[in-house]
């Protein structure tokens, strides 16, 4: 049976239908999904929310937003006729049960005129404290019973905190079976990130050198120039920690770290991805202290333009504690990695956007060469630059042409840009698609969700109970506090970064 054979007639119902989630990434995905043929022939978008719009109007929202927002530019006048066809809009009070009555009338509907049962996937594109009312009233509405083919998404902050996180877990495997519930993290729908497990087990060249051995340490890095803009009302309460290290960057951690599963099966994967975060080593206050680095931006100039420090912009606390950049040095106490550092990093107004993982070899052991016939280190380094740059490359040393010895370090590149010409999908492209294909592979299962935010909680803890007293402690348009810079040159290494359009 191919992938495509396997879609069958879908409902989404959109919770958060006038919100932004839904304006910058479903609508452009679910419409790409459509332009290339993966959505199924029977199919409808119920977009819901307290604002009063009819079809029309939502209608005409999202081909402003599509037309903004898409990867595939404005949509085609033709295309979106047939498309929006499939659009509706129902005005909702999440609390109020009728509400979810007429989600299921209208499910009926389709389903009589399709003449077969539908999927219904249930899109919690909401604040994160309406989860568990939706979830509630779904299931107390019978609208979630039929385990094989509704679905439920949430998007993270999957809990503030362990304990909060255990009770939304509790509550969603009250009222849902595990295999229903899609717990989204973006960062596993890139096409890069999904590219590691291809690149590290469909490759035999890679695994014999894949461990402490060879290895001499990771760095995953996530940096971007934006700063909080106008989020700063859900990020004071939040910070860097809580917003990328708990999700995306450990993810990125287990994709590297994980052993290789038996097969690619959702459960294989995720039960290799959960012993990394059990091996991960745990925190005491006095491994927070020498380990970790928090810091948050002062004002500054980026590319021309002055920007705001964290604590000026709207909404943010003026004496806000809260990190907009952190650096953490783990280790995963393992046979494969015992040893080997795992430097993570990332903050926002940083000098450059970039997220890039790097994996550094040991040096050889024994140089043939004389000291003066390198013009750097020796040692190798695999790059995986996830974005905005799509690549894996591996440096080397190499002669340079020339009448002496002389090395220098050359890059062998896989770039996908120049070895493909098609676009890759948008991370929500592949998860919504993975939803309606029921593959929970490239989502979170709870225990994941559970491990990561407990190997954090000390830090979080530590850094709560203790106020930085040198915030603001970088400027805008750098690369972080100082102390960062000195966490990793302790070690004897320094931060790696990727020279993006001639920047450093
Ligand atoms: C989100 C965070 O999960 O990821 C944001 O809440 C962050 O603060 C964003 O900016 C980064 O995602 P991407 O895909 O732009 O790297």
């Amino acid at each position: 049976m191919s992938t495509h054979d396997k879609i069958q007639p879908t409902v989404f119902v959109i919770f958060g239908g006038t919100g932004d989630l839904n304006a910058r990434k479903l609508a452009p995905a679910l419409y790409n999904l459509y332009l290339e043929g993966w959505l199924p022939e029977q199919f409808s978008i119920i977009g819901t929310g307290r604002t009063k719009l009819s079809d029309e109007e939502f209608r005409q929202n999202l081909l402003e937003d599509i037309n903004q927002f898409s990867r595939t530019g404005k949509a085609a006048p033709e295309k979106w006729e047939v498309f929006n066809k499939n659009l509706y809009y129902q005005v909702a009070d999440v609390n109020n049960v009728d509400t979810y009555k007429e989600f299921g009338t209208r499910i009926q509907q389709h389903e009589a005129e399709w003449k077969t049962k539908a999927n219904v996937i249930y899109y919690l594109a909401v604040a994160p404290n309406f989860f568990p009312i939706i979830a509630e009233n779904i299931a107390k509405s019978k609208l979630g019973a039929a385990a094989d083919r509704v679905r439920i998404v949430v998007e993270k902050p999957i809990g503030h905190d362990l304990k909060s996180a255990q009770e939304l877990n509790q509550l969603l495997t009250r009222l849902f079976e595990e295999r229903q519930i899609y717990r989204i993290d973006h960062y596993l729908g890139k096409e890069t990130v999904q590219n590691i497990m291809a690149f590290r087990f469909a490759n035999s060249l890679l695994e014999p050198l894949w461990n402490r051995n060879y290895i001499d340490h990771v760095q995953i890095s996530v940096t971007e120039q934006l700063g909080v803009g106008d989020r700063a009302g859900y990020y004071d309460g939040s910070g860097a920690l809580r917003d990328m290290i708990q999700n995306h960057l450990l993810q990125l951690l287990c994709l590297v770290a994980m052993e290789p599963p038996i097969n690619f099966n959702a459960d294989e994967v995720r039960n290799r991805k959960v012993d990394v975060l059990r091996a991960m080593r745990r925190f005491s206050p006095e491994d927070v202290r020498l380990s970790t680095v928090r810091g948050q931006y002062a004002s500054g100039w980026i590319e021309g333009k002055e920007v705001p420090g964290y604590r000026q912009e709207r909404d943010a606390n003026p004496e806000s504690n809260t990190e907009t950049f952190a650096a953490v040095k783990f280790f995963v106490d393992n046979w494969r990695w015992q040893g080997v550092p795992f430097y993570l990093r990332t903050g926002k107004r940083m000098h450059q956007s970039s997220s890039v993982i790097t994996i550094q070899f040991k040096d050889v052991p024994h140089s043939v060469f004389p000291a003066e016939s390198a013009e750097g280190g020796h040692q190798n380094r695999l790059i995986i630059s996830i974005q905005p740059e799509m690549s894996i490359r591996l440096q080397m040393q190499a002669k340079r042409p020339g009448l002496e010895m002389i090395l220098n370090t050359v890059d062998m590149v896989f770039d996908y840009k120049g070895t493909y010409t098609a676009q890759a999908p948008e991370a929500y492209e592949t998860l919504l698609l993975d939803t309606m294909l029921g593959d929970q592979t490239l989502f979170m299962r709870g225990d994941q969700v559970e491990a990561a935010w407990d190997l954090i909680m000390p830090i979080l803890n530590t850094w709560q109970n203790r106020k930085s007293l040198n915030f603001p402690n970088y400027s805008a348009d750098s690369w972080g506090p100082e102390s960062a810079e000195a966490l990793i040159a302790r070690d004897g290494f320094h931060w790696f970064t990727l020279p993006l359009n001639g920047k450093k």
